[in-house]
Protein backbone atom coordinates (compact mmCIF):
# COMPACT_ATOMS: atom_id res chain seq x y z
CA UNK A 1 0.00 0.00 0.00
CA UNK A 2 1.14 3.33 -0.74
CA UNK A 3 2.30 5.08 1.95
CA UNK A 4 1.53 9.07 1.15
CA UNK A 5 -1.98 8.62 0.46
CA UNK A 6 -4.52 9.16 3.39
CA UNK A 7 -4.91 6.10 5.90
CA UNK A 8 -8.67 5.62 5.87
CA UNK A 9 -9.51 3.30 8.88
CA UNK A 10 -13.32 1.73 9.81
CA UNK A 11 -13.46 1.42 13.89
CA UNK A 12 -16.00 -1.35 15.34
CA UNK A 13 -15.90 -1.42 18.98
CA UNK A 14 -18.33 -3.92 19.01
CA UNK A 15 -19.43 -5.20 22.26
CA UNK A 16 -18.60 -5.30 26.51
CA UNK A 17 -14.88 -3.39 26.79
CA UNK A 18 -14.49 -3.84 23.03
CA UNK A 19 -15.73 0.19 22.15
CA UNK A 20 -13.39 1.31 25.41
CA UNK A 21 -10.35 -0.29 24.12
CA UNK A 22 -11.08 0.21 20.58
CA UNK A 23 -11.21 4.30 21.71
CA UNK A 24 -7.46 3.57 23.06
CA UNK A 25 -6.16 1.72 19.83
CA UNK A 26 -7.73 4.85 17.96
CA UNK A 27 -6.36 7.58 20.62
CA UNK A 28 -2.50 6.02 19.81
CA UNK A 29 -3.16 5.75 15.94
CA UNK A 30 -4.23 9.71 15.50
CA UNK A 31 -1.26 10.31 17.87
CA UNK A 32 1.15 8.15 16.20
CA UNK A 33 -0.58 9.64 12.75
CA UNK A 34 -0.09 13.22 13.90
CA UNK A 35 3.88 12.21 14.55
CA UNK A 36 4.54 10.88 11.25
CA UNK A 37 3.08 13.29 9.31
CA UNK A 38 0.14 10.57 7.88
CA UNK A 39 -3.40 12.06 6.57
CA UNK A 40 -5.97 9.64 8.94
CA UNK A 41 -9.69 9.52 8.42
CA UNK A 42 -11.70 7.05 10.67
CA UNK A 43 -15.68 6.17 11.10
CA UNK A 44 -17.23 4.38 13.72
CA UNK A 45 -19.33 1.65 12.92
CA UNK A 46 -22.04 0.51 15.15
CA UNK A 47 -22.03 -3.38 15.17
CA UNK A 48 -22.60 -5.67 17.59
CA UNK A 49 -25.29 -7.01 20.21
CA UNK A 50 -27.00 -3.97 21.53
CA UNK A 51 -27.61 -2.93 17.46
CA UNK A 52 -28.76 -6.77 17.15
CA UNK A 53 -30.88 -7.17 20.27
CA UNK A 54 -32.48 -3.62 19.36
CA UNK A 55 -32.96 -3.73 15.44
CA UNK A 56 -32.40 -7.94 14.69
CA UNK A 57 -29.43 -6.32 12.35
CA UNK A 58 -26.11 -7.89 12.65
CA UNK A 59 -24.21 -7.02 9.57
CA UNK A 60 -26.29 -4.90 7.24
CA UNK A 61 -26.06 -4.79 3.44
CA UNK A 62 -25.40 -1.06 3.56
CA UNK A 63 -22.81 -1.15 6.23
CA UNK A 64 -20.78 -3.46 4.57
CA UNK A 65 -20.60 -2.00 1.39
CA UNK A 66 -19.21 1.17 3.11
CA UNK A 67 -16.97 -1.07 4.98
CA UNK A 68 -15.94 -2.84 1.59
CA UNK A 69 -14.41 1.17 1.21
CA UNK A 70 -11.68 0.71 3.95
CA UNK A 71 -8.80 -0.96 3.69
CA UNK A 72 -8.29 -1.34 7.44
CA UNK A 73 -10.98 -1.86 10.30
CA UNK A 74 -10.34 -1.77 14.06
CA UNK A 75 -12.21 -3.51 15.65
CA UNK A 76 -12.57 -4.11 19.84
CA UNK A 77 -14.69 -7.06 20.28
CA UNK A 78 -17.78 -9.20 19.57
CA UNK A 79 -19.92 -11.14 21.92
CA UNK A 80 -23.19 -10.18 24.26
CA UNK A 81 -24.27 -11.33 27.09
CA UNK A 82 -27.53 -11.58 26.20
CA UNK A 83 -27.25 -12.33 22.92
CA UNK A 84 -26.72 -16.84 22.52
CA UNK A 85 -23.06 -17.74 21.59
CA UNK A 86 -22.38 -18.12 18.42
CA UNK A 87 -24.89 -15.59 17.02
CA UNK A 88 -22.58 -12.61 17.01
CA UNK A 89 -19.53 -14.56 16.47
CA UNK A 90 -20.43 -16.34 13.45
CA UNK A 91 -22.91 -12.91 12.24
CA UNK A 92 -20.31 -10.95 12.37
CA UNK A 93 -16.67 -11.71 13.15
CA UNK A 94 -16.46 -14.80 10.97
CA UNK A 95 -19.01 -13.18 8.21
CA UNK A 96 -16.28 -10.28 7.95
CA UNK A 97 -13.12 -12.44 7.97
CA UNK A 98 -15.29 -14.95 5.56
CA UNK A 99 -16.27 -12.11 3.06
CA UNK A 100 -13.68 -9.74 3.19
CA UNK A 101 -11.48 -13.51 2.06
CA UNK A 102 -9.14 -12.36 5.04
CA UNK A 103 -7.12 -15.54 4.47
CA UNK A 104 -4.45 -14.49 6.59
CA UNK A 105 -4.95 -14.43 10.41
CA UNK A 106 -1.63 -13.00 11.87
CA UNK A 107 -0.39 -13.40 15.60
CA UNK A 108 2.54 -11.96 16.68
CA UNK A 109 3.71 -13.44 20.30
CA UNK A 110 5.89 -11.22 21.87
CA UNK A 111 6.66 -10.76 25.31
CA UNK A 112 6.78 -7.29 25.81
CA UNK A 113 8.77 -5.61 28.25
CA UNK A 114 7.76 -5.96 31.94
CA UNK A 115 4.81 -8.41 30.96
CA UNK A 116 4.65 -11.42 33.00
CA UNK A 117 4.46 -14.70 31.51
CA UNK A 118 3.42 -18.02 32.99
CA UNK A 119 6.51 -19.77 31.97
CA UNK A 120 9.20 -19.86 34.91
CA UNK A 121 12.60 -18.20 34.07
CA UNK A 122 11.72 -16.75 30.89
CA UNK A 123 11.76 -13.26 29.29
CA UNK A 124 11.27 -11.15 26.24
CA UNK A 125 14.04 -12.84 24.86
CA UNK A 126 12.54 -16.20 24.75
CA UNK A 127 8.93 -15.34 23.44
CA UNK A 128 9.07 -13.70 19.94
CA UNK A 129 7.73 -15.71 17.44
CA UNK A 130 4.94 -15.52 14.83
CA UNK A 131 1.50 -17.34 14.06
CA UNK A 132 0.40 -17.42 10.58
CA UNK A 133 -3.40 -19.12 10.57
CA UNK A 134 -5.19 -19.87 7.89
CA UNK A 135 -8.71 -17.85 8.29
CA UNK A 136 -11.11 -19.37 5.70
CA UNK A 137 -11.28 -23.24 5.56
CA UNK A 138 -10.76 -25.82 8.04
CA UNK A 139 -13.82 -26.93 10.39
CA UNK A 140 -15.13 -23.22 10.13
CA UNK A 141 -16.70 -23.23 7.07
CA UNK A 142 -19.98 -24.52 8.27
CA UNK A 143 -20.38 -27.43 6.30
CA UNK A 144 -22.09 -30.92 7.84
CA UNK A 145 -25.24 -31.48 9.36
CA UNK A 146 -27.99 -33.52 11.59
CA UNK A 147 -29.28 -36.79 10.42
CA UNK A 148 -31.95 -38.29 13.38
CA UNK A 149 -31.42 -34.85 15.27
CA UNK A 150 -33.01 -35.29 19.20
CA UNK A 151 -33.28 -39.13 18.52
CA UNK A 152 -31.23 -41.61 20.40
CA UNK A 153 -30.02 -42.66 16.67
CA UNK A 154 -28.18 -38.94 15.84
CA UNK A 155 -25.93 -38.15 13.62
CA UNK A 156 -23.71 -34.93 13.62
CA UNK A 157 -20.93 -34.09 11.02
CA UNK A 158 -18.96 -30.95 10.68
CA UNK A 159 -16.23 -31.06 8.06
CA UNK A 160 -13.25 -29.96 7.88
CA UNK A 161 -12.21 -28.05 4.20
CA UNK A 162 -8.85 -27.66 2.59
CA UNK A 163 -8.48 -26.43 -0.69
CA UNK A 164 -5.23 -26.21 -2.92
CA UNK A 165 -5.75 -22.95 -3.61
CA UNK A 166 -6.33 -21.95 0.21
CA UNK A 167 -3.62 -23.36 1.48
CA UNK A 168 -1.26 -22.36 -1.11
CA UNK A 169 -1.74 -18.47 -0.97
CA UNK A 170 -1.47 -18.86 3.19
CA UNK A 171 1.81 -20.97 3.13
CA UNK A 172 2.95 -18.74 0.43
CA UNK A 173 2.35 -15.65 2.53
CA UNK A 174 3.94 -17.39 4.92
CA UNK A 175 6.89 -18.08 3.62
CA UNK A 176 7.17 -14.40 2.18
CA UNK A 177 6.66 -13.05 6.03
CA UNK A 178 9.46 -15.17 7.29
CA UNK A 179 11.85 -13.81 5.02
CA UNK A 180 11.21 -10.37 5.32
CA UNK A 181 10.90 -10.82 9.27
CA UNK A 182 14.29 -12.05 8.49
CA UNK A 183 15.57 -14.00 12.28
CA UNK A 184 16.36 -17.71 12.10
CA UNK A 185 14.13 -17.82 8.42
CA UNK A 186 12.68 -20.71 10.06
CA UNK A 187 8.51 -21.75 8.88
CA UNK A 188 6.99 -24.41 10.71
CA UNK A 189 4.35 -26.02 9.44
CA UNK A 190 2.00 -27.36 12.23
CA UNK A 191 -0.29 -29.84 11.29
CA UNK A 192 -1.12 -33.20 11.99
CA UNK A 193 -0.54 -35.30 9.27
CA UNK A 194 -0.21 -38.35 11.61
CA UNK A 195 -3.85 -38.80 11.46
CA UNK A 196 -5.45 -36.25 8.75
CA UNK A 197 -3.85 -38.02 6.41
CA UNK A 198 -6.30 -36.22 3.58
CA UNK A 199 -6.62 -32.77 4.17
CA UNK A 200 -3.09 -32.25 5.81
CA UNK A 201 -1.62 -34.50 3.23
CA UNK A 202 -2.71 -31.53 0.72
CA UNK A 203 -0.95 -28.99 3.49
CA UNK A 204 2.30 -30.86 4.03
CA UNK A 205 2.65 -31.56 -0.13
CA UNK A 206 1.90 -27.75 -0.84
CA UNK A 207 4.22 -26.76 1.74
CA UNK A 208 7.02 -28.41 0.85
CA UNK A 209 6.52 -27.63 -3.27
CA UNK A 210 6.35 -24.02 -2.49
CA UNK A 211 9.58 -24.15 0.03
CA UNK A 212 11.19 -24.93 -3.32
CA UNK A 213 10.70 -21.15 -4.00
CA UNK A 214 12.19 -20.05 -1.05
CA UNK A 215 15.76 -21.59 -1.04
CA UNK A 216 16.95 -19.33 1.84
CA UNK A 217 13.90 -20.41 4.58
CA UNK A 218 14.62 -23.34 6.32
CA UNK A 219 11.80 -25.53 6.73
CA UNK A 220 10.56 -27.28 9.95
CA UNK A 221 7.28 -29.37 11.04
CA UNK A 222 5.69 -30.38 14.59
CA UNK A 223 1.91 -32.37 14.75
CA UNK A 224 -0.11 -30.03 16.78
CA UNK A 225 -0.10 -31.99 20.34
CA UNK A 226 4.05 -31.62 20.01
CA UNK A 227 3.97 -28.23 19.20
CA UNK A 228 1.97 -27.76 22.58
CA UNK A 229 4.55 -28.98 24.46
CA UNK A 230 7.38 -27.43 22.45
CA UNK A 231 5.81 -24.06 22.98
CA UNK A 232 5.69 -24.43 26.96
CA UNK A 233 8.79 -25.97 26.84
CA UNK A 234 10.93 -24.23 24.17
CA UNK A 235 9.41 -21.14 22.87
CA UNK A 236 12.60 -19.48 21.97
CA UNK A 237 12.39 -22.29 18.94
CA UNK A 238 9.89 -21.06 16.99
CA UNK A 239 10.53 -18.22 14.08
CA UNK A 240 7.41 -18.54 11.78
CA UNK A 241 5.00 -20.93 12.47
CA UNK A 242 1.62 -21.79 9.72
CA UNK A 243 -1.12 -23.39 10.28
CA UNK A 244 -4.32 -24.78 9.57
CA UNK A 245 -7.53 -22.94 10.90
CA UNK A 246 -8.69 -24.85 13.99
CA UNK A 247 -5.02 -25.82 15.29
CA UNK A 248 -4.13 -22.10 14.92
CA UNK A 249 -7.54 -20.71 16.54
CA UNK A 250 -6.36 -23.21 19.35
CA UNK A 251 -2.36 -22.66 19.57
CA UNK A 252 -2.76 -19.19 19.52
CA UNK A 253 -4.84 -19.16 22.84
CA UNK A 254 -1.60 -21.40 24.09
CA UNK A 255 0.59 -18.91 22.78
CA UNK A 256 -1.74 -15.44 24.04
CA UNK A 257 -1.03 -16.41 27.75
CA UNK A 258 2.24 -17.24 26.78
CA UNK A 259 2.90 -13.56 25.93
CA UNK A 260 1.12 -12.04 28.97
CA UNK A 261 -2.78 -12.97 28.24
CA UNK A 262 -5.55 -11.13 26.51
CA UNK A 263 -4.89 -7.57 27.50
CA UNK A 264 -2.03 -8.21 25.54
CA UNK A 265 -1.77 -9.90 22.78
CA UNK A 266 -3.42 -8.44 18.94
CA UNK A 267 -4.17 -10.42 15.75
CA UNK A 268 -4.76 -9.19 12.25
CA UNK A 269 -7.14 -10.53 9.93
CA UNK A 270 -5.71 -9.85 6.53
CA UNK A 271 -6.57 -9.95 3.32
CA UNK A 272 -2.99 -8.96 1.22
CA UNK A 273 -4.93 -8.64 -2.16
CA UNK A 274 -4.88 -5.16 -3.62
CA UNK A 275 -7.74 -3.59 -2.60
CA UNK A 276 -8.09 -5.69 0.52
CA UNK A 277 -9.80 -5.28 3.61
CA UNK A 278 -8.05 -6.31 6.83
CA UNK A 279 -9.07 -6.02 10.12
CA UNK A 280 -7.17 -6.03 13.28
CA UNK A 281 -8.38 -6.70 16.80
CA UNK A 282 -7.15 -7.61 20.19
CA UNK A 283 -7.66 -11.31 21.08
CA UNK A 284 -9.31 -10.60 24.44
CA UNK A 285 -13.19 -10.75 24.41
CA UNK A 286 -16.04 -8.44 25.60
CA UNK A 287 -15.48 -8.81 28.92
CA UNK A 288 -18.95 -8.33 30.03
CA UNK A 289 -17.99 -7.77 33.33
CA UNK A 290 -15.56 -4.45 33.06
CA UNK A 291 -17.36 -2.49 31.04
CA UNK A 292 -17.72 0.84 31.10
CA UNK A 293 -15.33 0.56 34.23
CA UNK A 294 -12.01 2.01 32.76
CA UNK A 295 -10.12 -1.03 34.19
CA UNK A 296 -9.60 -3.43 31.08
CA UNK A 297 -6.34 -3.18 29.48
CA UNK A 298 -6.38 -1.66 26.10
CA UNK A 299 -2.47 -2.51 25.52
CA UNK A 300 -4.36 -5.26 22.86
CA UNK A 301 -6.35 -2.71 20.89
CA UNK A 302 -2.97 -0.49 20.89
CA UNK A 303 -0.82 -3.63 19.67
CA UNK A 304 -3.37 -4.01 17.18
CA UNK A 305 -3.97 -0.59 16.26
CA UNK A 306 0.09 -1.08 15.89
CA UNK A 307 -0.25 -3.90 13.18
CA UNK A 308 -3.10 -1.68 11.43
CA UNK A 309 -0.28 0.83 11.33
CA UNK A 310 2.23 -1.50 9.72
CA UNK A 311 -0.51 -3.31 7.29
CA UNK A 312 -1.11 -0.09 5.98
CA UNK A 313 2.44 0.49 4.84
CA UNK A 314 3.43 2.59 8.11
CA UNK A 315 5.93 0.67 9.04
CA UNK A 316 7.95 3.80 10.99
CA UNK A 317 4.71 4.59 12.80
CA UNK A 318 3.89 1.16 13.81
CA UNK A 319 7.70 0.70 15.69
CA UNK A 320 7.19 3.81 17.41
CA UNK A 321 4.05 2.61 18.85
CA UNK A 322 5.30 -0.99 19.54
CA UNK A 323 8.25 1.27 21.33
CA UNK A 324 5.82 3.18 23.43
CA UNK A 325 3.89 -0.06 24.28
CA UNK A 326 6.93 -1.55 25.93
CA UNK A 327 7.61 1.67 27.55
CA UNK A 328 4.71 1.51 28.87
CA UNK A 329 4.77 -1.76 29.93
CA UNK A 330 8.19 -1.90 31.42
CA UNK A 331 8.08 1.17 33.57
CA UNK A 332 4.32 1.98 34.08
CA UNK A 333 2.16 -0.43 34.56
CA UNK A 334 2.05 -2.94 37.81
CA UNK A 335 0.08 -5.82 36.04
CA UNK A 336 -1.68 -6.67 32.33
CA UNK A 337 -4.45 -7.86 34.46
CA UNK A 338 -8.04 -5.91 34.30
CA UNK A 339 -8.17 -3.68 37.63
CA UNK A 340 -4.45 -4.39 38.70
CA UNK A 341 -2.56 -1.93 36.35
CA UNK A 342 -2.13 0.50 38.37
CA UNK A 343 -3.82 2.93 36.29
CA UNK A 344 -6.96 2.94 34.43
CA UNK A 345 -7.74 2.00 30.76
CA UNK A 346 -7.96 5.72 29.25
CA UNK A 347 -4.49 6.75 31.33
CA UNK A 348 -2.54 3.51 29.63
CA UNK A 349 -3.78 4.74 26.18
CA UNK A 350 -2.58 8.57 27.33
CA UNK A 351 0.61 7.32 28.34
CA UNK A 352 1.69 5.70 25.23
CA UNK A 353 0.89 8.42 23.71
CA UNK A 354 3.09 10.50 25.91
CA UNK A 355 5.81 7.38 25.28
CA UNK A 356 5.44 7.86 21.59
C1 LIG B 1 -10.35 -16.08 17.60
C2 LIG B 1 -11.69 -16.38 18.25
C3 LIG B 1 -12.70 -16.71 17.17
C4 LIG B 1 -12.21 -17.91 16.39
C5 LIG B 1 -14.12 -16.95 17.72
C6 LIG B 1 -14.62 -15.79 18.57
C7 LIG B 1 -15.12 -17.27 16.64
O1 LIG B 1 -11.56 -17.42 19.16
O2 LIG B 1 -10.26 -15.06 16.91
O3 LIG B 1 -9.40 -16.82 17.80
O4 LIG B 1 -12.48 -19.05 16.76
O5 LIG B 1 -11.53 -17.69 15.39
MN1 LIG C 1 -9.59 -18.20 19.34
Amino acid sequence: MSTNQKLRVAVVGGDGTGPEVAAEGLKVLKAACKLENIALETKDFDLGGERYLKTGEILPEAVFEELKTYPAILLGAVGHPDVAPGILEKGLLLELRFRFDQYINLRPVKLFEGVETPLAGRGPKDIDFVVVRENTEDMYVGMGGFLKKGTPDEVATQLAVYTRKGCERCIRWAFEYTRKRNRKKMLTLVAKTNVLTFGHDLWWRTFNEVARDYPDVKTDYNHVDACCMWMVKNPEYFDVIVTTNMFGDIITDLAGILQGGMGVAAGGNINPEPGGVSMFEPMGGSAPKYTGKNVINPIAAINAAGMLLDHCGHAQAAARVMQAIQTVTGTKMKSQAAGKMGCGTTEVGDLVCEAL
